[in-house]
């Protein structure tokens, strides 16, 4: 699939560019083939030095992420990666899920699908950890939802020797907290009080996990 499409391809006609490149930003684009389109994410059109190191090192991650979720239903697949630089991913025909509220309001079967998404996500060692973004969520136009954007996703693998491990519980959890996030925007009526409570409380122990959470991601976000 897509397998002479060159990053030169770059559609010079709006129309096939969802989203032009910014300096920290890839370009999005929109290819097809024999009926099939695929997104385009691509760094090639950012600034050398960005995309030979960060951009480079976003692709290799997402990558590694869409490999490992291959074959669940909630996650494009991954067609395939050209030059280190872009990704080239199936299209999923539907919309991103920011200031969706204003327009119409997301089902209770929805939500249920989420959960059971990115609890099969976790089984396969993978915390999202960009969750709360609501452009990272995709409602397709089969009213189910679809996960995308796994650049910082984060592997149990790499985070197993605690304090990481405590991290990567936390991040999981963030996960399952991004979907309370949205319900509280969607429906705040259906949520339980124990829901509630699980969202708003924080131990010490957490607090502390959170801490160095957020630096670490102020420092990587920085670094981006
Ligand atoms: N596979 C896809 N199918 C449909 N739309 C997509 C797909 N991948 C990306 N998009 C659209 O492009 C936007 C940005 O993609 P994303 O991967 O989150 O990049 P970034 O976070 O760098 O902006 C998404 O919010 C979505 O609207
Ligand atoms: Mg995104």
């Amino acid at each position: 699939m897509f397998d002479t499409l060159k990053l030169s391809d770059y559609p010079t006609k709006n129309s096939g560019i969802l989203r032009a490149s910014s300096s920290t930003r890839p370009a999005i684009w929109i290819v097809e083939e024999n009926g099939v389109r695929a997104v385009v994410k691509d760094f090639s059109k950012n600034k050398l030095f960005f995309r030979n190191t960060i951009g480079r090192f976003l692709i290799w991650r997402e990558r590694k992420a869409y490999r490992k979720l291959r074959g669940i239903s909630g996650v494009p697949l991954l067609y395939r990666v050209i030059d280190g630089l872009a990704l080239v991913t199936e299209e999923i025909p539907g919309r991103n899920l920011e200031n969706l509220e204003k327009e119409m309001k997301l089902p209770d079967a929805f939500f249920e699908a989420m959960k059971k998404l990115v609890t099969h996500i976790h089984d396969k060692g993978l915390a999202h950890c960009d969750l709360k973004r609501a452009p990272n969520t995709l409602l397709g136009d089969n009213g189910l939802p679809y996960i995308i954007d796994w650049a910082a996703s984060i592997s149990e693998k790499e985070f197993m020797i605690p304090p990481l491990s405590l991290i990567y519980r936390r991040f999981k959890l963030d996960d399952h907290m991004a979907i309370t996030k949205l319900k509280l925007r969607h429906s705040p009526e259906t949520i339980s009080r124990e829901e509630i409570s699980r969202y708003n409380y924080r131990s010490w122990g957490e607090r502390l996990i959170r801490a160095i959470r957020d630096r670490l991601r102020e420092v990587l976000q920085k670094a981006v």
